[in-house]
């Protein structure tokens, strides 16, 4: 019987058509639902889904910023508008294989508090968790009391609800393999079976730290610090290559870099 909840965030890059705005990846989201409903099917029925925003939220982010320099009242209408509309192609779909996913709008339980930190009331999700039933959230525009709207990404919200709802492993659905002991576009580069962060990023801040986890993959695991510290173990795997999501829901930490502290 499983206890703690498993976490799986689904990166944006992996549901969407990175080279076409607001349009999904059909073969590969209709893959996704169907390796989370066989595994949901064989017993993993404590599961909290997060997608990230690829050509949905980052796209519509970036025009928004680059046309009014900001996310205004009107912007974030769009954003989380944009948002609910990605989050029910994956829903509709996991529905569609007679799985009880139920969507939650981020900006409606999430907000960003005046002194930068966030706030949020998860006890619908622990309720609907008990129940058995599947809370699909999404990196989204929230309100903040800070810069008005910012930006919430399902990474954070990721790392936040394996605090929250005390998770064991937390796992992350990208489009690249794992993490590798250097730029992976670079000869030679190995691609990690584990990554220590209490001893293999030496120092977080130092740019000749052993491991060049550049850019998006070294702040997704600098995020988890916490998590990580207490005990989370993570995976970041390939969403995009078969069989990897169903595997990683069963628990098999073959398909890419388990991070632990
Ligand atoms: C971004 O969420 C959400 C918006 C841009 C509104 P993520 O940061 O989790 O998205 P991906 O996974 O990188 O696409």
């Amino acid at each position: 019987m499983q206890r703690e909840p498993l976490i799986l965030k689904i990166g944006g890059s992996v549901i969407t058509d990175k080279e076409r705005p607001l349009t999904i990846d059909r073969e590969s989201i209709e893959a996704i639902a169907q390796e989370i409903s066989e595994a949901y099917r064989e017993g993993l029925r404590k599961i909290v889904l997060i997608h990230g925003g690829g050509s949905y939220g980052h796209y519509v982010v970036r025009n928004l910023i680059s046309s009014r320099g900001e996310i205004d009242e009107d912007g974030f209408s769009e954003v989380t508008w944009w948002m609910g509309e990605l989050n029910r192609e994956l829903v509709m779909r996991l529905r569609g294989r007679g799985l009880p996913a139920v969507s939650i709008s981020t900006h409606s339980i999430f907000y960003e508090r005046s002194d930068g930190s966030l706030g949020y009331h998860l006890e619908p999700i622990v309720m609907m968790i008990e129940r058995e039933l599947i809370p699909v959230l999404y990196g989204d525009a929230i309100v903040s009391g800070k810069t008005r709207y910012s930006i919430l990404s399902g990474d954070t919200i990721a790392w936040r609800l394996s605090l929250e709802l005390g998770c064991k492993r937390v796992l992350f659905a990208t489009n690249v393999d794992g993490v590798f002991d250097r730029d992976p576009s670079k000869p030679g580069a190995r691609l990690l079976k584990e990554l220590r962060i209490s001893s293999d990023i030496v120092s977080l801040d130092d740019s000749s730290s052993k491991y060049d986890v550049t850019g998006g993959m070294r702040k997704k695991i600098l995020e988890g610090l916490e998590p990580l510290r207490r005990g989370v173990r993570a995976l970041i795997f390939n969403g995009r290559k078969k069989g990897n999501i169903y595997r990683a829901l069963k628990g098999y930490e073959d398909v890419g870099t388990v991070v632990i502290y």
